[in-house]
C-alpha cells in the first residue's frame, strides 16, 4: 500500500458539529419563513438522489415496499423523501438520525407536510460516538438483525474531514473507525450500505469502507457521467454499494 493510499483529508470546518449546528438553524428559519425552502440538497448537481432511486428499484436488486432504510446524516431528510415520491416504499420503513438536532427539527417540519412522508422517523444520533439498540430506531427493525438498506449521502465525506480521535487508545480518526460502527445497521445477508461521495474516489471509499473491521464487502456502483481531467478519468461523485456477509 503506497502512503497515498493512507492518506487522511485535511480537517475542515464541514466536520464539526457547531457548524452543522449553525446551517440547520439558518435553513430551519429559511424553512419557517418559506414552507417551499428545503435547505440544501447535496450532490443536486450530479442528480444523485434520481441515481440512488433507479439504482434501488433496478431489477438487480427488486426490493420490495416493506424495505426498511436508515439514512446516516440525514440532513433535511430530503433523500428518504425522494424514494417516497413514486410509491415504491412505505414511509414506515424509514428512519433518519442526524447528530445535529436542528437538523431533525428541519427534517420533522419539512415531513409533515410532506404528504405521505408523515410516518418516517427523525432521530438525534451521533453515529460515531453512540451504540443504541435496533429497538431505539422502531418496532419495524426492532426484531431484525438490521435495515435492508443503509443510505449515506455526504455524511462520511463530513466525519472524514474531523479532526476527532476516537477514545479507545488507537489514535484512530474518528471516519477509520466509521465502517464498523456502521456495518452493525446493515442486516446480515441480504443488506447494503451505500455511501455517496465527493471527497474521496470510488477506490479510496472502498479501500476505506472494506476494513478488516467492518466485514464489509464491495457489492456494486452506481455510474456517474465521467471527465478526463490531466489523462485520468474520473467522476465528480461516486456512489459505491456494500454488503454484509452473514456470519
Ligand atoms: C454533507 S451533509 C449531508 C446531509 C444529507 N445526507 C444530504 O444528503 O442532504 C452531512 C451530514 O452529516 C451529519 N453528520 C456529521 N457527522 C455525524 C455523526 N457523527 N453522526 C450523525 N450525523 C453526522 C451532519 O449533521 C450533516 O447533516
Amino acid at each position: 500500500m503506497s502512503s497515498d493510499e493512507d492518506a487522511h483529508l485535511n480537517p475542515s470546518l464541514l466536520g464539526t458539529k457547531d457548524y452543522w449546528d449553525s446551517l440547520y438553524d439558518l435553513e430551519l428559519t429559511n424553512h419557517a419563513d418559506n414552507p417551499s425552502d428545503v435547505g440544501t440538497i447535496w450532490f443536486s448537481d450530479a442528480d444523485c438522489e434520481s441515481r440512488i432511486y433507479q439504482y434501488l428499484t433496478s431489477d438487480e436488486l427488486s426490493l420490495p415496499p416493506t424495505t426498511t432504510f436508515l439514512d446516516l446524516g440525514t440532513g433535511n431528510g430530503h433523500l428518504l423523501f425522494s424514494l417516497l415520491e413514486e410509491d415504491d416504499f412505505l414511509a414506515d420503513g424509514m428512519v433518519g438520525v442526524d447528530y445535529s438536532q436542528k437538523s431533525v427539527d428541519l427534517a420533522r417540519a419539512i415531513a409533515a407536510q410532506t404528504p405521505g412522508a408523515e410516518d418516517v422517523k427523525f432521530l438525534r444520533l451521533d453515529i460515531i460516538a453512540e451504540s443504541p439498540e435496533l429497538s431505539v430506531f422502531g418496532d419495524r427493525v426492532a426484531d431484525e438483525e438490521g435495515f435492508d438498506v443503509v443510505l449515506d449521502k455526504g455524511t462520511f465525506d463530513a466525519i472524514s474531514l474531523s479532526d476527532g480521535v476516537v477514545d479507545d487508545g488507537t489514535g484512530r480518526r474518528v471516519y477509520e473507525v466509521y465502517p464498523e460502527r456502521v456495518a452493525r445497521w446493515v442486516k446480515p445477508g441480504s443488506g447494503i450500505l451505500l455511501v455517496t461521495s465527493c471527497n474521496w474516489t470510488e477506490e479510496e471509499l472502498v479501500r476505506k469502507v472494506v476494513t478488516q473491521g467492518s466485514g464489509l464487502e464491495f457489492s456494486g456502483r452506481i455510474k456517474y457521467p465521467e471527465f478526463t481531467f490531466g489523462g485520468k478519468k474520473g467522476s465528480a461523485v461516486c456512489t459505491v454499494a456494500f454488503k454484509r456477509p452473514q456470519g
